[in-house]
């Protein structure tokens, strides 16, 4: 990649992804499109790897199994994995995307809440590492199914600290009202019932408190509370050889001051590394989220009495994270011009009123036809996009220096309806 600049920069007032420009990435693909860029996945998975190389012994590096609900795209998860990573998956069908992807079982954890008996028998024969325990029965349904086909599954407890973390109430998830994860009183308890289940073998603990968590004190208490578990699971008489320390890294959406890695390194060698075990983490968002966007039209300008629209081509059904979450997304245009800014209300193409982008958003005067950038949006973006209104799938395209690829063909009209059947009676 010499002489490229790599990742997203402006060349002659044209935003490029390394050596390709979006306006023709938009000509070839057409719009609304996801694009990732591969060198900005490797820099994220670097940056983390080399902190934790810097604070913690090379014979206790952390297994970073990377959180693939963030964006599941078979490709993205083949960049991830050609990198050393390992993966976390929450369903059936993310496991089948890890192993078509190369992932050996043996690299996958299974943080999925509510298991079903399929998605268990597929875990169990894909010989995954580690099923994290979300709730009581969960053992009891592993345990027959790993008795059936003989096999003994190894189990970690999800620890609820009761600790708020995140940057918003809707992914906060260690809360003690929050559906995820055991006290510390049923986990001494289901260690217990575990270590008599013949086809059981209870391995550590796991815990996550939330995402997009910016300051590495907020890791500290539920830090301290695992390890504090650890200790009375192990005067217990209990055996604890595998901790699962979460994800949660933060990404940059609206200019904050992020996570210091360094200080999170720290931490955990202060904290985790004296416990003396093998370390997980679950980072999703911090791997993809800056290395994706949304490439979109404007379909039209709107003016009301009270407000300027910019009406894209993209809609909540392509990035729904604005409306489920509030989340704040930067937008702006490809090609750069010196026609002086407006105020919009940048908004998608549903038919529901929080399908808004962004409010009163200042951007360069934008016309029907210019090309704008949804940033940030490599994470949770494509892999909560649905057909709501009958919008097909968008198309994602992953850039890696010179090269370009489709790696998610856009849906047609007619595989939309390629599951449905009209029965014969009507
Ligand atoms: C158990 C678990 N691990 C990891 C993650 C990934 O979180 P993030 O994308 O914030 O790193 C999540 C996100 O929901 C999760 O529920």
């Amino acid at each position: 990649m010499s002489n490229i600049e790599s990742g997203f920069h402006k060349r002659n007032g044209v935003l490029h992804i390394d050596n390709i420009s979006l306006t023709n990435v938009a000509k070839k693909y057409a719009t609304p499109c996801y694009v990732y860029s591969a060198s900005v996945i490797r820099k994220q998975y670097k940056a983390l790897k080399s902190a934790l190389e810097q604070a913690l012994p090379a014979d206790k590096q952390p297994l970073l199994c990377y959180a693939c609900k963030a964006n599941s795209n078979i490709a993205i998860i083949k960049i991830l994995k050609n990198l050393g990573s390992g993966l976390e998956i929450v369903s059936e069908g993310e496991l089948a995307r890890g192993l078509k992807a190369g992932f050996s079982g043996k690299q996958i954890i299974s943080t999925s809440f509510g298991k079903s008996d399929a998605e268990i028998k597929a875990c169990l024969k894909a010989d995954i590492l580690q099923f994290n325990i979300e709730s009581p029965d969960e053992l009891y349904s592993i345990n027959t199914q790993a008795k059936n086909m003989g096999k003994t599954a190894n189990v970690a407890f999800r620890l609820n600290p009761n600790i708020s973390g995140g940057g918003h109430s809707k992914i906060s998830t260690g809360r003690k009202d929050d559906k995820f994860g055991n006290t510390k009183e049923d986990i001494l308890k289901l260690y217990e019932i575990a270590k008599e289940m013949q086809h059981l073998n209870p391995v550590g603990v796991s815990i996550h408190i939330g995402s997009q968590i910016v300051q590495s004190d907020a890791f500290k208490p539920g830090f301290e509370r695992l390890a504090d578990l650890v200790k009375t699971l192990r005067s217990a008489g209990h055996k604890v050889t595998h901790l699962d320390i979460g994800g949660g890294f933060p990404i940059n959406y609206n200019n904050e001051i992020l996570l210091n890695l360094n200080e999170y390194a720290k931490l955990v060698r202060d904290i985790i590394l004296p416990l003396d075990t093998q370390i997980q983490m679950e980072p999703g968002r911090y791997m993809v989220g800056n290395a994706g966007i949304l490439l979109t039209k404007v379909q039209y300008i709107k003016q009301t009495p009270s407000k300027k629209f910019a009406v894209l081509d993209a809609g909540m059904n392509d990035l729904i994270r604005p409306t489920l979450y509030d989340a704040y997304h930067d937008i702006s245009p490809v090609i750069d011009h010196n026609k002086g800014k407006r105020i919009y209300d940048v908004v998608g193409h549903i038919c529901e009123s929080g399908d808004i982008f962004n409010k009163n958003h200042e951007i360069a005067t934008l016309h029907k036809g210019d090309l704008v950038v949804i940033k940030s949006v490599g994470a949770y973006g494509f892999s909560m996009a649905s057909n709501y209104n009958s919008r097909p799938l968008p198309a994602e395209i992953l850039i890696d220096g010179n090269k370009i690829c489709t790696i998610g063909k856009a849906q047609s009209i007619d595989e939309l309806m390629i599951r449905e059947n009209i029965p014969d009676w009507l």
